[in-house]
């Protein structure tokens, strides 16, 4: 294309070497923000004829342009030129082969920075909208789980070493905890995503009169930006996101780990649904937990989007830079990947088969009740570092005979101390120890359920 040819070509002699073109173009990946790039211009074409910068037959003749350039390319029939760099200059190059005349007068008191900002801002509201509602799902699944397994008694881990009987209602609310905070976070975030850059123009302003309360009301922004050097390099809200992203993928990568050592054969505690694992090609009977291991690897590349985006902005003096072009790709990719991780866990987890028998079996396994009968010793009236002297000899008395604190004789345990009498028992089961965390914020089924559906009123709220 010669430079006469370009949108911006009016300064220029000597037409932009090929690769160079092609080295600055955006729009094969920015063309996805095209429904945006649209919306943001129906509402300043809008805006423009109301203060009588366009007539009314320009505008409307815009809105049906733009409207049908929509269509073109819902259906795939647009095509994207490289030589016209961008998704901004693609879309109003149609508009004006389309309309003519009017269309040249769409970018008035307009530039592509503050364009650019807009277009941004609008894509990630609408997908802060999405993931947040993901987010709700897989939470609704984990409360529903979390209801139906109260009962369901498990070892409760502190370095990966059995700690204390749990309920598993009371695990899979942990998790819910952790996606209740990233759904809040998302909200937060998207209060500064929710603020328009359209009339910061290039980097100072306007000198056209535009009505920016008219347009950010028609995009439902909740101000217009306070500042144009900052609305136009402003990616703050981009690298918000991402951390916020970061933090779910954590929590993802966290739970997958969970679920990886769960469902082995060592712990055997859940079974994946089959429809989410693969087998291997030559061990027959592998069942291997292919989508959390995903999830676990997809966290890397989150939060390096995240360190991308953070480099990216460092050293930029104000305002736009060509530099802020790279935000894109690291921001599409995060939102693809939460999303998609987000979808695999919220269809897994309703398919969650846990294995009771095993779990239970675990905890009894690993002397899970130790510090119940600690504690019992203690409302007898031993002091509890003389209490945990007594039950440390216990378990040794455990581990040596190869029994449970609940198997061993009653005449056994009073040899280590006299206190101990008949009613020991009732603490040393599983039952009882998780029943006596009656406490909020504890692990008694009874409070789990409460737990439950205290989280699933939070959630409809
Ligand atoms: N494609 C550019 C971007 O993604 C649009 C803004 C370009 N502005 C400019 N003055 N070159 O940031």
């Amino acid at each position: 294309m010669s430079s006469e040819q370009k949108l911006w070509g009016g300064r220029f002699t000597e037409a932009t070497d090929a690769f160079v073109e092609a080295f600055t173009a955006s729009v094969e990946f920015d063309k996805r923000l095209a429904p945006f790039d649209i919306q943001g211009s129906i509402a300043h074409a809008t805006m423009l004829e109301s203060i009588g910068v366009l007539t009314d037959k320009e505008c409307k003749a815009i809105v049906q342009g733009l409207e049908n350039i929509r269509e073109e390319i819902e259906r795939g029939d647009f095509f994207w030129s490289v030589e016209l760099e961008d998704v901004h200059m693609n879309v109003e190059a149609r508009l004006t082969d389309r309309i003519g005349i009017a269309g040249k007068k769409l970018h008035t008191g307009r530039s592509r920075n503050d364009q650019v900002a807009t277009d941004v801002r609008l894509y990630l509201r609408a997908e802060i909208d999405v993931i947040r509602q993901e987010l709700a799902r897989l939470q609704s699944a984990l409360i529903d789980l979390a209801e139906r397994e109260a009962d369901t008694l498990m070892p409760g881990f502190t370095h990966l070493q059995v700690a204390q009987p749990i309920s598993f209602g009371h695990h899979l609310l942990a998790w819910n905890e952790m996606l209740a905070r990233d759904r809040e976070r998302l909200a937060d975030c998207r209060k500064r995503v929710n603020v328009m850059p359209l009339g910061s123009a290039a980097l100072a302003g306007t000198s056209y009169p535009l009505d920016r309360a008219l347009t950010a009301r028609l995009l439902e922004f909740d101000r217009p930006s306070a500042n144009s050097l900052d609305a136009v390099s402003d990616r703050d809200f981009a690298i918000e996101f991402a951390a916020c992203a970061s933090l779910i993928l954590m929590h993802l990568s966290r739970f997958s780990e969970e679920l990886i050592l769960w469902s082995s054969a060592q712990f055997g505690f859940i079974d994946l649904p089959d429809k989410f694992c693969t087998g291997s090609s030559i061990m027959p009977q592998k069942k291997n937990p292919d989508v959390p291991e995903l999830v676990r690897g997809k966290s890397g590349r989150v939060f390096g989007h995240l360190f991308a985006l953070l480099t990216l902005m460092k050293s930029q003096p104000l305002a736009y830079n060509k530099d802020n072009q790279e935000d894109k790709e690291p921001l599409f990719d995060t939102v693809d990947t939460v999303k998609g991780c987000l979808r695999a866990f919220a269809d897994m987890m309703p398919h969650l088969e846990p294995n009771r028998d095993a779990m239970r079996e675990a905890a009894k396994r690993g002397f899970a009740t130790a510090t119940d009968l600690a504690d019992y010793l203690v409302r007898k009236g031993v002091a509890f570092r003389d209490a945990h002297e007594i039950v440390g000899k216990a378990v040794r008395l455990g581990i040596d005979s190869r029994r449970d604190l609940a198997e061993l004789e009653l005449s056994e345990l009073q040899q280590l101390s006299a206190v101990i009498e008949a009613d020991v028992f009732d603490v040393l089961s599983l039952e009882g120890s998780v029943a006596s965390r009656d406490i909020e914020g504890g692990t008694a089924p009874a409070r789990v359920r409460q737990a439950a559906a205290a989280a699933r009123q939070t959630l409809a709220g």
